[in-house]
């Protein structure tokens, strides 16, 4: 048997065996009583007993090891036009003496603490410092509006909110102060300090009693030790878009998430401790979480902080003179990055002036890796395109090609195999598992693997309803695709009403309860057309209260102005259109898979409930009035 099988076999026969034998990659001040805990699923709990400190685990038993003097963080940011490297020794020195200074402020095991920032080396010293004490960190990225903001404050009810005074988003000044105060004001529940980290080019006011300046805090503060937490503590809660206006708030251990991130580094992504990986992404999604800052730094490589964008920052180089410069060994990214990079230097000039010679692979994962991209990217380079397949609820890879085991072959269009620890099945929508090639829901029989999410943030009933009802005894991906003769899987998107806009995950539902509440609006329905760049864009079709006429383009930029208010600038809302009526079922339900099939020029069949067909008529003319499907 293939060296893969055989691993992938023994984790899903032995989980707690193999899942024991990765923890050892790990420091445990005491080691746990038993490696997995099922007897209330579907809540499942690893390494129970276990006890361990995860600041410890990526920060200073590397110094202890003697790695103190190698660069843990590379700070390359071509907007301040700074590059700055931070050793181990002086990670360690900057986390423990912020450690210290939020517990200055009462901040400890169990607290909750908001973070939103750019990215700038002190997000990952204010998430270390959090897991330093024990306490949670829930970071949140900076293109959500204040709005979007206040509503993570009421659910996390942070002690604490640390935030940069602002940002540079290509060439514009972001002043995060405004939007902060803001947040603060419409939340009910308000946070008992700020600690504000003032950039040379923007500085804040305090808002007195309430804001301290990071520089002066820390000046005062002693640096503080590791606090031991269980292992089935919670390190973190990421809010992540679901159907709805109310985001989910992912909740993940210490001691499993360590353990997962750490094996995966080598086997998934091939890397050791001394070698430098880079995620370009942001501290704010999952993958900032995972592999910018945790993952690596478990494994004590070098990891980059890239303030910056693919374009623009200031070419289509940019990525190519990062890599070549700090020696990258591994890079991640979303595909849309290398559309973006492919539409500005398609013949990849820019590419020819870089020395690339420690670069061995590209994994890019947060949305379908379309074959154009694919093969654009594998002529280019020369060295394996990995496409990955993951979630925030998942934290790490559900599907890959893991070839620290072994590097399977590639079928352009599949994520390849299921990681190790991952039972993937395909199931029709009675539960019935589907055969090969069969497209239907992804799910992933439980337990899931270490690292996955434990529940939702003060929500256990709202995590059994969202992934663990509709198919029992599964973990419901809600993602839908099939998997090969060859046990390839290939994500062919999400079932529900969440979309990936330039490997943002935003939810149109959100959307769609911002337009409705416009006064002119009877109702409406958002949905994700494809976009060639961005891989989707939202579309919205209102339908206007009875007597209400509107000129259109006006109607659109309020719908617009509001999106923009109340989720941010990523959620790239652009397009309205005016019908007449919307594509209903005879119980109500409104028809969007269709109308997305129809935007995106895909075959439907008309289904059998609809309650008037006529109207796919007047949706499909007013789409192709909006130019879809695209040409
Ligand atoms: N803070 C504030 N605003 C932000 C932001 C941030 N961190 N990130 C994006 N925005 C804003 C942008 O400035 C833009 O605003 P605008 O409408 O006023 O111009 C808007 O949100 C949309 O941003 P984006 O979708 O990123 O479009 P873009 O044209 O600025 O850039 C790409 C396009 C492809 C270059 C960019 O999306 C990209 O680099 N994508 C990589 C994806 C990625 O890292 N995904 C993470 C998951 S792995
Ligand atoms: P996020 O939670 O932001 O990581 O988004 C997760 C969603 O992104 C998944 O449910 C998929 O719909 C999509 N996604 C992520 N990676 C891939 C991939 N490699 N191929 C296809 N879709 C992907």
């Amino acid at each position: 048997m293939a060296k893969f099988d055989k691993i992938f076999r023994e984790s899903l026969e032995n989980p707690e065996e193999f899942w024991a034998k990765a923890a050892q990659g790990i420091d445990w001040y005491k080691e746990c009583d038993k490696v997995l805990d099922g007897s209330h699923p579907p809540f499942y709990r690893w390494f129970v007993g276990g006890e361990m400190n995860t600041c410890f685990n990526a920060v200073d038993r590397h110094v202890e090891q003697g790695r103190g003097d190698q660069v843990a963080i590379i700070y390359d940011s071509p907007v301040t036009d700074t590059i700055d490297k931070i050793t181990y020794l002086e990670l360690r020195d900057r986390v423990a003496l912020f450690a210290g200074a939020l517990q200055d402020l009462g901040v400890a095991r169990g607290d909750t603490v908001i973070i939103y920032m750019p990215m700038i080396p002190e997000a990952a010293v204010a998430m270390l410092a959090c897991a330093r004490l024990g306490a949670i960190h829930s970071v949140v990225f900076g293109g959500f509006a204040a709005n979007e903001l206040a509503i993570r404050i009421d659910h996390a009810q942070p002690k604490v909110i640390v935030f940069a005074s602002g940002a540079l988003e290509g060439k514009k000044t972001l002043a995060y102060k405004p939007l902060i105060d803001k947040a603060i004001e419409l939340a009910d529940h308000k946070p008992q300090n700020c600690v504000i980290f003032q950039r040379p080019f923007l500085t804040a006011d305090l808002s007195e009693d309430r804001d301290l300046d990071w520089r002066d805090l820390t000046a005062k503060a002693k640096p503080v030790d590791c606090v031991p937490v269980q292992a089935t503590d919670p390190l973190y809660i990421l809010y992540t878009s679901g159907t709805t206006g109310m985001p989910k708030g992912v909740m993940r251990d210490n001691g499993g998430h360590a353990v997962a991130l750490n094996w995966s580094m080598k086997n998934i992504y091939d890397v050791d401790a001394g070698d430098v990986y880079w995620a370009a992404s942001d501290v704010g999604w999952v993958v900032g979480h995972s592999y910018i800052v945790y993952g690596p730094l478990f494994k004590g490589c070098t990891t980059i902080f890239y303030e910056g964008k693919p374009v623009g920052t200031p070419d289509a180089g940019a990525f190519w003179r990062v890599i070549a410069e700090h020696g990258v060994k591994v890079l991640f990214t979303a595909p849309t990055a290398f559309r973006a990079i492919k539409k500005e230097d398609p013949d990849g000039e820019l590419f020819k002036q870089y020395d690339l010679e420690k670069f061995e692979a590209l994994y890019l994962a947060g949305e379908r890796l379309d074959p154009d991209t694919y093969y654009w990217a594998t002529d280019l380079l020369h060295l394996p395109v990995i496409d990955h397949w993951w979630q925030t609820e998942t934290g790490w890879a559900i599907v890959a090609n893991s070839r620290g085991i072994e590097e399977l072959p590639v079928k352009p269009g599949s994520a390849t195999k299921p990681v190790p620890g991952y039972d993937v099945r395909i199931l029709d929508h009675e539960g019935n598992e589907l055969g090969p090639n069969q497209e239907g829901n992804v799910v992933v029989r439980l337990p899931l693997p270490p690292g996955t999410l434990v529940s939702l943030w003060r929500d256990d009933e709202k995590f059994v309803k969202s992934y663990m009802s509709n198919f029992q005894g599964y973990y419901e991906t809600s993602d839908g695709g099939f998997i090969d003769e060859d046990g390839y899987v290939f994500i062919m998107g999400r079932m529900d009403d969440v979309i990936n806009i330039a490997g943002h995950r935003l939810s149109t539902g959100a959307m769609e309860e911002i337009i409705a509440s416009h006064q002119d609006v009877a109702e409406c329905a958002v949905f994700g057309v494809h976009d060639q760049l961005k891989g989707e864009q939202p579309v919205g079709l209102v339908v206007l209260k009875a007597g209400v006429k509107r000129d259109e383009e006006e109607l659109n930029r309020e719908l617009v102005a509001m999106v923009r208010e109340k989720i941010g600038p990523i959620a790239c809302y652009k397009k309205t259109c005016v019908v007449a009526n919307l594509p209903k079922t005879r119980s109500g339900k409104i028809l969007r898979s269709t109308m997305r099939s129809i935007a995106n020029g895909k075959e439907y069949r008309m289904p059998s409930t609809i309650l008037d067909a006529s109207v796919l008529g007047e949706i499909t003319d007013a789409l192709v009035g909006m130019g879809y499907p695209e040409k």
